[in-house]
């Protein structure tokens, strides 16, 4: 997908640092740890998956400092992201200093739920403002395939616990692969019947180490929407936030919303306000092309928070527009859960 020349620049309206685009970022996603309690076969490779040393990864101090710079530049919403986020020790602290920061309006994570049992309540009295969680199926036996090893009746409960702790609107993010769970999209989406929440299908990325499940399982997004409107009729569609990459749809008379998030079919990189921080201190300008801004070699070596300011600016301009994955592109570089989706 090449940049619209002839509407540059844009400007879009709103707070935080601007790229060459015109485009403004006011929303920092944040992997706290590449490691996870799950082994989900579209994210890390069966056998050879490499963990990044501790002392690459930056600390508590270093991930608050930064944050801290971001909400300074404009930044106003955050997501916690992996790896699993919940496995980073001292999260609620983490959560509650990240919240505190002046002009931070909103605070979320994405998670796998496994241990939203016991944490939901402290996260959500920290600050943490709602959670989307990854569920690829309602099938146990599935999940616990799709996921290597993972229990569904814990992450069920993960999910209750949440929706107790008033993290709501609960949105449920389901990648949806051919021949593993494409079949089970109607199960996921009645889901949305009888409750509010929002169950989103996402198309499969081919991250590194899993381009071979990418080859092999992409659904794209027209094909799970006819497989729904099969089951229940014509979807009706909703109106939603022009920055949220979901198209969001209703059946009929359902409480709850069914979002499409179509990343190779329908890139929405001209509405982009993100950028991702991670683990490992890299600013990362785009979840489908390698540029990242090392911030963490900067601090270590003595850098001001003018020259760090200066650093996120500068790397946010440059921030590239557009993949070619659909034309078979691959160049991520890290996988998924180095970044955080
Ligand atoms: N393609 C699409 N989504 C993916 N996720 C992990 N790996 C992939 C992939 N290869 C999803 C997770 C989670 C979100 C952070 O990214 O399921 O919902
Ligand atoms: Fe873990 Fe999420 Fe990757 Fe699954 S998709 S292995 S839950 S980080």
């Amino acid at each position: 997908m090449v940049a619209p020349v002839s509407i540059l620049p844009q400007n879009t309206p709103g707070s935080g640092p601007r790229d060459a685009f015109g485009r403004r970022m006011n929303y920092l996603r944040i992997s706290l740890t590449d490691r996870c309690n799950f082994r989900c076969l579209y994210c890390m490779p069966a056998i050879g998956m490499k963990f990044q040393p501790r002392d690459e990864m930056l600390t508590d101090d270093e991930l608050i400092r930064v944050v801290g710079l971001c909400a300074k530049l404009g930044f106003t919403k955050l997501r916690l992201t992996g790896g699993e986020p919940t496995i980073r020790p001292h999260l609620i602290d983490i959560v509650r200093e990240m919240k505190a920061f002046d002009g931070i309006e909103e605070l979320s994570m994405t998670t796998n739920a496994l241990l939203l049992g016991r944490l939901a309540g402290d996260l959500k009295e920290a600050g943490l403002d709602r959670v989307n969680i990854s569920i690829d199926t309602l099938d146990p036996v599935k999940f616990k395939m799709m996921t290597r090893g993972g229990r569904f009746d814990l992450v069920w409960q993960g999910i209750q616990a949440a929706e107790a702790a008033g993290m709501t609107p609960i949105k449920l993010n389901t990648v949806v692969v051919r021949d593993q769970n494409d079949a089970d999209v109607a199960d996921m989406a009645r889901l949305t019947i009888d409750r509010d929440w929002q169950v989103r299908f996402l198309e499969i990325m081919p991250m590194e180490g899993v381009g071979v499940v990418y080859d092999a399982g992409l659904v794209t997004s027209e094909e799970t929407k006819s497989r729904l409107e099969t089951e229940f009729g014509a979807l009706e569609p909703v109106s939603a936030d022009p920055s949220d990459p979901a198209r969001t749809w209703r059946i009929p008379g359902a409480r709850g919303t069914i979002g499409f998030i179509s990343p190779i079919s329908a890139p929405f990189c001209e509405s982009c306000n993100r950028v991702r921080l991670t683990a490992d201190g890299n600013l990362r300008l785009c979840l489908l092309r390698p540029d990242e801004v090392n911030l963490r070699d900067m601090m270590r070596a003595g850098a001001t928070d003018a020259e760090m300011l200066q650093r996120v600016r500068s790397g946010v301009w440059r921030k590239p527009w557009g993949h070619r994955v659909a034309e078979g592109e691959r160049n991520t570089i890290r996988g998924m859960s180095q970044i955080g989706g």
